[in-house]
Parts: C-alpha cells; structure tokens; sequence
C-alpha cells in the first residue's frame, strides 16, 4: 500500500490507475479505523482500486468539540489498511486541504439539510463536512465515493452536494457495522466507560422498537419520538433528538412517496454523543 499526502502524488496514481482502465474508489475517513471502516474498504475494492483518506478536519468540529482529543494513530490505521487490501493512504497536512488556512475559507455548503437534525445541535458541522468533502473529492478525483450509512444525514447531504454541483462521482451507501450487542461501531466508542458501554446497546434497541412500530401500523409519528426520547432519558442517555422521518430525503414523515422511513437519534452517553439509524417500512 502506497503512503501519500500532496494532490501532485495522489493525482497522479490515479490518473495512472484510470488511464490503465481501472474504476478508483475513495473512502473518506478521520483515522481511528476499526472493522467498520474496513467492511467500506472491502466494499470500495469490489470495484477495483481503493483509497483510503485520512484526514481529521477541522472545519468540522466547532470549538469546545473533541477536535483536539480525537483519537489519531496513522501506524495503526494504516497496519489495518494494508491487511485490508486498500491500494492506497491519502493522509494530507492542514495545509494540502486549506493551502490558504482556515480564515475565510471558500465553503461549500447545503442549505436547509445542514441545519436540521444534528445541524440543529451542531450548526457549523454539515458545512464543515460540505466544505472537506468536496475538496478530498476534487484532490483525489475519483470515480466513486463510499459513506457509511451510520452517518445517515450526512450522507443524504453529500449525495446532494455531488448532484448539485454537477460532480461526477458515483456516491455508494456502505452499511453500518454495529457490534455483537447492536452498538453502531464508531471511533467516538472508545470515549464510552465500562458501565456506559454497557447502556450503549440501547440506543439501537430504542431505534429498533420505534421502527417495529411504525411497521406494525403506528403513524403518530411524534409521539413515537417522544417516547424514545423519555426511555433512552430514562436509561440515563440525554437525547439530542429522536426523529422519524423520509427515508429519501430526510422530509417530514407524514407522507412517504416510498412507504419508507428512518428513525434516527443522537444521543449523549457520559462524554460521546452516539448517533444511529434504522430505516423500517417498504423495501428495508
Ligand atoms: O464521516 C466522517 O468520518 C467525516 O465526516 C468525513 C466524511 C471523513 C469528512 O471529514
């Protein structure tokens, strides 16, 4: 596996790779890998060569985040990258992303979307994501991107920005890994202490109870929001929200041109704020 950080060296691999007939597939990622980053390596590798990016951006976390204690270790991520078959580590400096700095940045950035759900809670985060994003993509041109369903509204915004601004990558759904015991896996576990990985389960547990609901014929969709709410409250968790909603395109739930919808939370559990997802209804 080739190691490399500047637009001149990845664009090269790549324009090597595709003049050669090979379809290139990028995973963006922050580091801290785990099993669920490689289950969306090994799907990128279906369609020939993978890259792999590491990049803890800044833009994303506004201040008082965990930016700073995010977990970083490129030996190990890149020891399991290897073991995964990934062709290539793009793992860029502050400075081949922003060669201006920080300071008035050009954003890119999805209007509506970004501020709903945990835009609503973290109103800076989408734009941030938007904003690296779209220059991981113009850095590395590829042909396909992978993003993990886990970060459901995110994803949902990034197909956006890729369709409104004409880029032309193929945008793959990878799906959520989760844990024996249902916990969506996520580099932010491991700020989880013993007892409150034990709670963590239950976040999925309530997602899946709300959906088996609305399957069931339930269509008092707030009140289904709210009792996931006062139970994970309950079970010691402080919600941001709970929310159902259009599977499509994250529209308010009332009407589902798709008979499909996604009951989604982020929840705060001692100091890690877990997000996850269950999409339930026609098709799921
Ligand atoms: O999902 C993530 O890890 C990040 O938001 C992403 C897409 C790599 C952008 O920094």
């Amino acid at each position: 596996m080739r190691i490399v950080t500047t637009k001149a060296e990845v664009r090269a691999q790549v324009r090597r790779w595709r003049g050669a007939g090979e379809k290139v597939t990028l995973v963006p990622t922050m580091g801290a890998l785990h099993k669920a980053h490689m289950d969306l390596a090994r799907l990128a590798g279906a369609g020939g060569r993978v890259i792999v990016s590491i990049f803890v951006n800044p833009t994303q976390f506004a201040p008082g985040e965990d930016f700073e204690r995010y977990p970083r270790n490129l030996d190990a991520d890149a020891d399991l990258l290897r073991e995964a078959g990934v062709d290539l580590l793009f793992a860029p400096g502050q400075e081949d992303v922003y060669p201006r700095g920080l300071d008035d940045l050009t954003r890119v950035e999805v209007p509506g979307l970004s501020a709903d759900l945990c835009g609503a809670h973290r109103p800076t985060h989408f734009a941030g994501v938007t904003s690296v994003v779209a220059r991981l993509l113009l850095l590395t041109l590829p042909d396909a991107v992978v993003f993990g369903r886990k970060d459901y509204q995110q994803l949902v915004i990034l197909r956006r920005m890729t369709e409104d601004l004409h880029i032309p990558v193929e945008v793959i759904e990878g799906p959520i890994t989760r844990e024996k015991d249902g916990l969506a896996m996520s580099s932010r576990n491991r700020y989880l202490t013993e007892a409150e990985r034990r709670t963590a389960p239950l976040l999925h547990a309530e997602l899946r109870r709300c959906a088996a609901r609305i399957e069931a014929g339930e269509r008092d969709f707030p009140g289904l929001e709210e009792d996931a709410a006062d139970r994970l409250a309950e079970a010691g968790f402080a919600p941001d929200y709970v929310a159902v909603r259009r599977a499509g395109d994250l529209g308010p739930p009332a009407v589902s041109p798709t008979g499909e919808w996604v009951v989604l939370a982020a929840a705060w559990l001692g100091s890690a704020r877990l997000i996850d997802n269950v999409v339930c209804g026609a098709g799921s």
